[in-house]
């Protein structure tokens, strides 16, 4: 991966009203609610559910050896999203100490590379995968104080002194986690941050295309109530409402000092698709 900046940071622009989002919810629950008679769900009890969520680790970690650091680009439209980031070192300037960021599910790294390039002067890096071959890639780039390997549904989060984090960046992992062991996940990392340090969210919401798709192909739901569903790669992708995510945040010692759903309209001329893309952006404060 490349660094980023200056001369991309000029071209970024980033998307967040393209749409409406309670028009969008109202249509799209509209036609849910029509398809719904036509839906023969299979249920999954409780410990299918907990298999489904057992078999994603190999899964992903197939995923990076095929497609390396390739699939996904780098994020760098973030720094404008959560300009929170750049806001507190400004206020932080006159401070010798630096910041600490750590990404978790950081992937290959396509949020962290674009967040070191810009703010590498001033914080220090930890990320974490569950995938061997994700973490090696990112490692190689010799950008993080610490990059390792790390389930963060077991066991518990030693490779992070209690009170060190000054940022979280959960960008697209949650959603890969069975909600059921969110309150686990969320608690572990609540434990490494500072009082007053933040999550940066940003994930997939209610309603997105994605979620539309596995409906209307009537494939992968697993808990359509909760909007639990798994890929064709085994994988899995759960979809947020704010209500429910400030809820189990809020539960969990977080209090939300910033949402949207963020709405992007994507058009493919070609074949004449209007592609309606959801997503949550949040800031999290620790209590
Ligand atoms: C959609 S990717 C997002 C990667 C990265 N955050 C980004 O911005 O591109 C989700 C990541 O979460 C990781 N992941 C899923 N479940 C995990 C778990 N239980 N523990 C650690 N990482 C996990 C996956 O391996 C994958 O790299």
């Amino acid at each position: 991966m490349e660094s980023t900046l200056p001369k991309e940071e000029k071209q970024v622009q980033y998307f967040s009203k393209d749409f409406e989002y309670e028009d969008h919810l109202k249509q799209e629950s509209e036609k849910l609610s029509h398809l719904l008679d036509k839906l023969s769900l299979k249920e999954y009890s409780l410990d299918q559910q907990m298999e489904i969520q057992q078999i994603a680790q190999e899964s992903w970690d197939e995923f990076y050896k095929n497609n390396q650091d390739k699939f996904f680009k780098n994020r760098n439209y973030l720094s404008f999203a959560f300009d929170l980031i750049t806001k507190h070192i400004e206020d932080n300037q006159d401070k010798e100490e630096k910041l600490y960021l750590f990404e978790v599910g950081s992937g290959t790294g396509n949020t962290i590379v674009p967040l070191h390039d810009k703010y590498n002067s001033v914080m220090r890096f930890y990320a974490c995968d569950f995938s061997q071959n994700a973490v090696q890639l990112l490692d190689n780039l010799k950008i993080c104080e610490k990059a390792f390997v790390k389930d963060m549904v077991k066991g518990d989060l030693v490779e992070i002194d209690d009170d060190k984090l000054d940022f979280v960046t959960m960008i697209f992992f949650l959603s890969a986690i069975h909600p059921s062991e969110h309150p686990q996940v969320i608690n572990k990392i609540a434990q490494k941050m500072k009082k007053g340090g933040s999550i940066l969210f940003r994930d997939y919401g209610a309603y997105d295309l994605a979620m539309m798709r596995f409906i209307n192909k009537k494939k992968g739901i697993i808990d359509l109530d909760k909007m639990i569903f798994q890929r064709g790669d085994k994988t899995l992708a759960c979809f947020f409402t704010i209500e429910k995510l400030v809820e189990v945040m809020g539960q969990n010692g977080f209090e939300c000092v910033q949402q949207e759903y963020c709405t992007i309209e994507n058009k493919n001329i070609k074949r004449n698709l209007v592609m309606r893309r959801v997503f949550i952006n949040a800031i999290f404060q620790k209590q």
